[in-house]
This record gives structure tokens, sequence and C-alpha cells, in this order.
């Protein structure tokens, strides 16, 4: 696809789609690595002379203008992160949109009120898409992590105007390509969370294209019950066990490794406090519950990817945000860190969840790459195609 550098920009007005659905509480903005990530686009847009309006999507109003979902308090945000007065337009389409793009100078920014106060965003109607692309010359698309939605936005757009990646956009994909579609091998996958129910396609993608999975958080459970250990009171989906089996098939075929826990951490809650025992999988106690993978695994893990290239992670290892059940996600997520220090490891992660535990873990900024995407990321480790990707494909 395009790229900023193949567009000619000065003078022209650019609808930048950014994925600025920040986490907020209290009307505050409480992380701001997508506006932080999405600034050097913003940037190069506006040096060229670009008038550059800013579209994006907040949470999820279904297709109604909802005051508590106004973008309204982003201003001082981005303008702040920016370095620069930014203004803003009270509808992403029609004439009050029309004036704001009228009235900027080349090389001034403005923020369009959310695109989902619109049904027609969501539902990608040829008529949103047409209303949007009419205040606009070029469309560039940075938002990576919304680039899974075929919405008016982030695919209607590419197929309206000359189109291009952002630098957002850009980098996302040549590291998550060079993590899983052209990696230097060994080739490990770590995936935790709870559930494998909702990360099969991710499991079955997997197991066909890295060398090594590691399993841990409650999904490990599963896969140990499926292979006749007794859980115990654990989070355990005991009617996955047929599905967990045929996932270690494939793998055995495939020639991957599936290494899962040998200890674990027990307690008979999840409460900060609680008392705690470290027992081998063998013999989880009836009325315990697994809430951490053991030292023993966790060392092993580390030992492990010490052999290995490249490194892709979704999801902590055990309960992560109740300590000490973040044991053995920061002992792994520290190795990785460490042999990514050294040059020996290329890791790249991803997903809401896995960031807030590496960070936990002391170690984001150490991590080859983290992505700023939670569903797309996950799609694309599933090897499924992202509309909004494919939309900048296609154009070039
Ligand atoms: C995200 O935060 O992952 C993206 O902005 C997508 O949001 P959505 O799940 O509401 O489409």
């Amino acid at each position: 696809f395009k790229t900023l550098d193949n567009l000619d920009l000065a003078g022209k007005t650019v609808l930048l789609r950014v994925d600025f659905n920040v986490p907020m509480a209290g009307g505050k903005v409480t992380d701001l690595t997508r506006i932080e990530r999405a600034a050097p686009t913003i940037r190069d847009l506006a040096a060229a002379g670009a008038k550059v309006l800013l579209l994006t999507h907040f949470g999820r109003p279904k297709g109604t203008p909802n005051p508590e979902m106004s973008l309204r308090p982003l201003v001082p945000v981005i303008a702040a992160v920016l370095g620069v007065e930014i203004g803003f337009a009270e509808d992403c389409v029609g004439p009050v949109a029309q004036k704001a793009a009228q009235e900027l100078a080349p090389g001034g920014v403005a923020l369009m009120e959310n695109l989902r106060f619109h049904a027609g965003e969501e539902a990608n109607d040829p008529a949103f898409a047409d209303a949007l692309a009419a205040l606009g010359d070029l469309y560039v698309n940075d938002a990576f992590s919304a680039a899974h939605r075929a919405h008016a936005s982030t695919e209607g757009l590419a197929r309206r105007l000359p189109s291009a990646a952002g630098r957002l956009m850009q980098e996302e994909l040549e590291h998550l390509d060079q993590a899983l579609a052209q990696p230097k091998r060994p080739l490990a996958a770590v995936v935790g969370g709870a559930k494998i129910s909702t990360k099969l396609d991710l499991l079955g993608n997997l197991v066909a294209r890295v060398n090594m999975l590691i399993i841990g958080g409650g999904m490990a459970n599963t896969f140990l019950n499926a292979l006749g250990v007794d859980v115990g009171r654990s989070l355990c989906e005991h009617e996955m066990a047929d599905t967990a089996k045929q996932i270690i098939a494939k793998a055995k075929e495939a020639g991957c490794d599936v290494v899962l826990p040998t200890d674990a951490v027990v307690a008979g809650s999840l409460a900060a406090g609680v008392a705690y025992t470290t027992v081998s999988v063998k013999t989880v106690p009836a009325n315990q519950m697994i809430l951490d993978l053991g030292p023993a695994t966790a060392e092993h893990l580390a030992r492990r990817l010490g052999d290995c290239a490249t490194l892709v992670w979704n999801g902590p290892l055990g309960c992560f945000e109740v300590p000490p059940f973040d044991a053995a996600t920061n002992t792994v997520a520290q190795a990785a860190a460490a042999l990514t220090k050294e040059g020996k490891l290329l890791s790249v992660a991803g997903g809401g969840d896995t960031v807030s535990a590496l960070a936990h873990a002391g170690v984001l900024n150490d991590f080859s790459y983290v992505s700023t995407a939670g569903g797309a990321f996950l799609e694309w480790l599933e090897g499924k195609t992202l509309p909004g990707v494919k939309a900048l494909e296609d154009q070039a």
C-alpha cells in the first residue's frame, strides 16, 4: 500500500482515521498511548502543509449522539500531545463538518465528533461514506487497532479517495509481519487468558505456524483437564475437552511443541492476602483453584524462551491483577525482556490485558514491539484478513 511519502499533501484536506478510543475515567483520559502513537502521522501531515481532519470512534454509542461519548474532552489532550491548538467540529459530516474543514489553514488540525454517532459508520453505509469523503481530498488510515472493522471510516473511505497508510499503521504491520509472516525461527507464542472458547481461531492458527506454543492462564486448566488432570475448583471449560485434545493433535501433526504447566499456585479463592500454596498440577486439592503457573513452570518457560528467536505474546499467564498470582507472568515477561535487550529475541505483544500485564511486570518498554491494538491484534494473530488493511492494499 501507499504511505504518506507517496501523497502530494500540500494544501490538501486529509481525512485521517485515527483510533482515539482511549480509556477514560471520570472524564479524564487515563492512557495517552494511542494519541501519542498517532502523533507522528499528524505532525508529518501538518508539516507537509495538509489540512488535517481527525476522524475516530469512541465507545459504542450505537448510532445515536450521546454526550457521554463526545470527543470534546479529547481536544485539550490531543492539543497538549501535539503542542499545537486544534479545532473541533460538533459533527463529523454535513454543514458543521464542512465549515470546520473550510476554516482550516494548511498545517491546521481539527477533531471531528464521534463517527459512531451516525449509524452509517458501523453499517459501512455508502451514503455516509460519501458524506465523509466529500470533506476532503485524501484519506490516510492510521487506525490499525480498528482495522478489523469494515466500517465507513476504516473501509469505505479507502474505496472513495486516494488513500495511504499512516506511520503507525505502517509500523504495526511491519512489526507484526516480522513476527509472524516472516519470522526468524524458532518462533514461540505465549497465549494466556481465561477461556479457550474465545481463542479457538487463535490457537488453531498458531499451532500451524509456531514452533512452540506456551499455554497459560485459565485456558491451561482446560488443556490439563482434557489430558486427565483433576484441576479442582479451577476455572475450566470441561465441555471443551475434546476441542483441546484436537488442538494438541493438530499441533503434534504440525511439529509444534505445546508447553503446559507442571506446577501451579493454588488458593481457596481469588483475593488479596489469601493463603496459597504451590503444588504439582497432578495434586491440585479438590477445594482449591489454580491462580497462577508455578515457579518451576515459570523458570522452565524462561529457559525455553532462551532457545527462541521470535516471540508473540497475547494474554496473561495467571491472575496478575492480584499479587502474588502475578509471579509467573512477571518471571516470563522479564525473561523475554532481558533476552530482547541482549538482542537475542524479537518480542511482539498486543491486547489490552497483555499490555497491562507487561506494564505491571515493568517491561513494557523492553519488548521489541507493543501493538496499540486489542481485537485487531487478535484477529491478525488468527490469520484473518483485516478489512481496513485490505482496502488500503486494494487501492494500491
Ligand atoms: C479497540 O479499542 O480495540 C478498537 O478501537 C475497536 O473498538 P470496538 O471493539 O468498539 O470496535
